[in-house]
């Protein structure tokens, strides 16, 4: 990220620091569902404490809750886990993002100390991009310096992605400076060939994507819903899966053989490969199998970079990768919307708001 200021360009000594984060997390039965984007997280909030960092005050959404405090949203039991995950370190929490019981929490938080604020949903001022909301969670915290590392968010024109510049000048935290290097680098210097992998049942969101891509990739293949679904290819470089594999309905759930082999063949042959979107059905053990295959190639191909995009695909990732930890990928990205946006080659809100070199 050459020409944006990240936290590793200023003095973070002694400061009180506010940093966004995405912990926008699946919860079941009301705990955590899923750690990745938490333990995302971690690096910046480590880079600050070992720099000295007086405070440390995270903020992030958590779904939708459009304006109003919706108890199954609270940001509780994600604090709960950041403890699980910083041992050793003070975490608290408290229920509220200014006012009162956010001054005396952060008076009692102790050196190196992380402060979780509650959701910034529940507030109408955070998705209005309201200046004056923002300016009272900075003035309620005290802080003094700002960081942007909710990478999954910044393609939303928010009060704590955008509105957030006219209070505090915006730095990147690490999340953010290697998530957007990683797709910086396919967008202008890929190494090539440079392959696009598109599968997933969210049709209307590739078009952008292929449409970026197609001159820039040197292959695109497709397979899940869009290929199920009967796309034909637009294009030489583009193939659309052939074969499917099939429930007793004829529906079609899962690449074929034929397709799968075409899908590995493809990117043996490349240098960067950019996935998005399964391939099949891959909740159903029996429509996981082109989905895995491609997968483990890619993991078990150090000489192929491979960037992983949108919930599903990491999540599937990441499943794999605890049942066999040799698997390795180069970027799993804790953005979906956002990397595809920025890939697409639209500006980013919270992406324009942080301080130029
Ligand atoms: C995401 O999960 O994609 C981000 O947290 C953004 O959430 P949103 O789509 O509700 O704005």
């Amino acid at each position: 990220m050459q020409n944006k200021l990240t936290i590793k360009d200023i003095k973070v000594k002694n400061q009180i620091v506010l940093v966004r984060t995405d912990y926008n997390v699946p919860l079941k039965d009301g705990s955590v569902a899923s750690d990745f984007r938490i333990r995302a997280s971690l690096p910046t909030i480590n880079y600050l404490r070992e720099h000295g960092a007086k405070k440390i005050i995270l903020i992030s959404h958590l779904g939708r809750p459009d304006g109003k405090k919706v108890k199954e949203l609270s940001l509780k039991p994600v604090a709960l886990k950041l403890a699980e995950l910083l041992p050793g370190v003070p975490v608290n929490f408290v229920d509220d993002v200014s006012g009162p019981d956010v001054e005396d929490a952060v008076s009692h938080l102790g050196n190196g100390g992380v402060l979780l604020l509650e959701n910034l949903r529940f507030y109408p001022g955070e998705e209005k991009n309201s200046e004056d909301f923002i300016r009272e969670i900075i003035d309620s915290t005290g802080a003094n310096i700002y960081v942007q590392d909710g990478f999954a968010v910044i393609h939303r024109a928010h009060a704590s992605t955008s509105a957030v510049t006219k209070n505090l000048p915006v730095y990147a935290g690490l999340l953010l400076e290697k998530e957007i290097s990683s797709l910086e680098k396919i967008t202008k210097s890929p190494d090539r060939p440079l392959m696009l992998m598109l599968g997933g049942s969210k049709v209307d969101d590739k078009a952008p994507l292929i449409e970026a891509f197609k001159d820039k990739a040197d292959s695109i293949c497709i397979g899940g819903k869009i290929a199920a679904d009967g796309a034909v290819s637009p294009a030489d470089k583009i193939y659309i899966a052939e074969d499917f594999d099939e429930d007793a309905e004829g529906n079609k759930l899962d690449c074929g053989p034929v397709s799968t082999a075409h899908f590995v063949e493809t990117a043996k042959k490349s240098k960067t490969v950019v996935w998005n979107g399964l391939l099949g059905k891959a909740e159903d053990v029996a429509f996981a199998t082109s989905s895995t295959i491609f997968l483990k190639t890619l993991g078990e191909s150090p000489e192929i970079e491979s960037i992983i995009l949108g919930g599903d695909t990491t999540a599937f990732a990441e499943e794999l990768m605890e049942e066999d930890d040799k698997l390795h990928f180069t970027l799993l990205s804790t953005g979906g919307g956002a990397a595809l946006e920025f890939l697409g080659g639209n500006s980013l809100p919270g992406l324009e708001a942080i301080e130029n070199k």
